[in-house]
């Protein structure tokens, strides 16, 4: 059964009915006249591990031909090199889960930063392959225990009207981690001192550590362990003009006295379906429409459409692909609690269908031309593709990058949000291991053009599979957005 929309239009469909004024007025807490101390302290927690995501994501493409030659790699072990972060994330993120919920989001996030420093020690350290190898499965370890637990921090503590901003906000450090990996890898690729690339990750890995001693813990994650005192305390930190003592009841209530952690098992029972279907759905159509087959070959890509030196090649991807999907994140930031989920979701998802299709489109022009135009500069088909890939950026950076984020880690119920974040996480982790790993291939079996026109056809799937299923969850409190799958049913 899917959510059903109460009008035609895109951006208002499925929405959480709402209690009663009263009800709802205690357990939703008022806009924030502004940031708490401690409320900053929960973004800077966020943007640290969204940060370190993102560089340790991008770095690598400018390490590898140091380290290929510094090692004498052959493909097999560049190969092991570059894709043993992202096996480590998949197993980071299902980890992340039961450890959040038996020892704390704050604690998990202790360990990523724990992690983080000590995998970019061990790279840049390393004497030989095998524990430089060691190092990427510890930092990919680091980046799946983060990209579950920041979200899911930054979900719990967050007031209801401004959620989507700070999960968005972790998004918007997940793009700047990239965009200063593209920048650290044009700057020091020529040296070819990929130690010092790796290495750099251990500062900011430092400081989330520390950061994350200071930070709040969760109150609802308290409340679960039954730490009502504590709670209330750091209840009381984060949001200042909260109701506290309605705001726990409210936990409560929806935890209906089960304060304990559930199974995994229980994160596949009938009342978790649909948020599990939800959160995994999302979780796939953000990896097969295409993004990482971007940020991760955007060099070979912008090669075929003409751009023939190593260095034209870093400046477009740099400038083009890295500082557009930072700038166009802030669009999500501003839009995501007014305007809603769903509106950006959509509106995102047409933009990337449209400019995927003309990229295959442009490439189908170049044709076999394509090798020849390199060798004299970009052709007109090579600009439209430019063109077409920072309208594709701009609309994935403020759709499908922070808005599938922020609904995997709202729809949960409180007793399986942490196993079902993690599970929806390590499934995005799978699907890009996959995109990552086949893109190539496919470009060589199916053509380029083909390529891109399979990833705009998935846009539109995704386009109708998320008009008909995905709810709208701006300003309702992660208790209202329980009641209303319980309403569903
Ligand atoms: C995705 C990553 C992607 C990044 C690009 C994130 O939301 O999960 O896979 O590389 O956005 O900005």
């Amino acid at each position: 059964m899917t959510l059903q929309s109460s009008s035609s239009s895109p951006g208002s469909a499925p929405t959480v009915p709402s209690r009663t004024g009263n009800e709802e007025s205690k357990i939703i807490s008022p806009p924030a006249e502004g940031l708490t101390f401690w409320l900053s302290v929960v973004i800077v927690v966020v943007i640290f591990a969204g940060g370190l995501f993102g560089y340790d994501q991008g770095v690598i493409s400018g390490a590898l031909p140091g380290i290929k030659s510094t090692f004498s790699l052959d493909l097999f072990m560049l190969q092991v090199v570059t894709s043993w972060v992202t096996l480590g994330a998949l197993a980071g993120s299902l980890v992340a889960g039961s450890f959040g919920d038996r020892v704390g989001r704050k604690r998990t996030l202790l360990l990523a930063g724990a992690l983080f420093t000590l995998g970019a020690v061990v790279q840049s350290l390393a004497p030989e392959a095998l524990l430089l190898v060691a190092g990427r499965l510890i930092i990919g370890i680091g980046v799946g225990v983060a990209a579950v637990a920041a979200p899911l921090y930054a979900a719990e503590l967050a007031p209801a009207s401004l959620r989507g901003r700070f999960i968005s906000s972790y998004q918007l450090a997940i793009t700047i981690g990239i965009f200063l990996a593209y920048l650290i890898n044009a700057d020091l690729s020529a040296s070819g001192n990929w130690r010092m690339m790796l290495g750099a990750a251990a500062v900011p890995g430092l400081a989330l550590f520390v950061v994350a001693l200071v930070a709040p813990e969760s109150p609802r994650w308290l409340i679960m362990k039954n730490r009502r005192a504590e709670a209330r305390v750091e209840a009381r930190k984060v949001d200042r003009r909260l109701d506290v003592e309605a705001h726990l009841e409210s936990i409560e209530l929806a935890l209906r006295g089960e304060d304990k952690p559930a199974p995994w098992n229980e994160v596949f029972r009938r009342e978790c379906r649909r948020p599990l279907l939800v959160a995994i759905g999302l979780a796939i159509f953000q990896q097969i429409t295409g993004i990482n087959a971007i940020i991760y070959y955007a060099n070979q890509i912008f090669a075929f459409a003409g751009f023939a030196s190593a260095e034209s090649q870093a400046i477009v991807t740099t400038w083009a692909i890295g500082a557009v999907n930072v700038l166009a994140t802030l669009i999500a930031i501003v839009f995501i609690d007014n305007e809603g989920r769903r509106k950006l979701l959509l509106t995102g998802l047409v933009g990337m269908g449209v400019s995927l299709a003309v990229v295959g489109a442009a490439f189908r022009f170049i044709g076999a031309g394509g090798q020849a135009a390199a060798s004299a500069g970009p052709t007109l088909a090579g600009i439209v593709t430019v063109g077409a890939l920072v309208l594709f950026i701009t609309c994935f950076a403020f759709s499908l990058g922070p808005v599938v984020w922020t609904v995997i880690n709202e729809v949960f119920p409180a007793r399986v949000r942490a196993r079902g974040v993690a599970l929806a996480t390590a499934v995005n982790w799978g699907s890009a291991y996959i995109v990552s790993q086949f893109f190539l291939s496919l470009v060589q079996a199916i053509g380029i053009s083909s390529t891109f026109w399979l990833f705009a056809l998935f846009c539109a799937v995704a386009w109708v599979w998320i008009y008909r299923t995905v709810p709208e969850t701006k300003r309702q409190s992660l208790e209202d957005i329980q009641q209303m799958w319980a309403r569903a049913k």
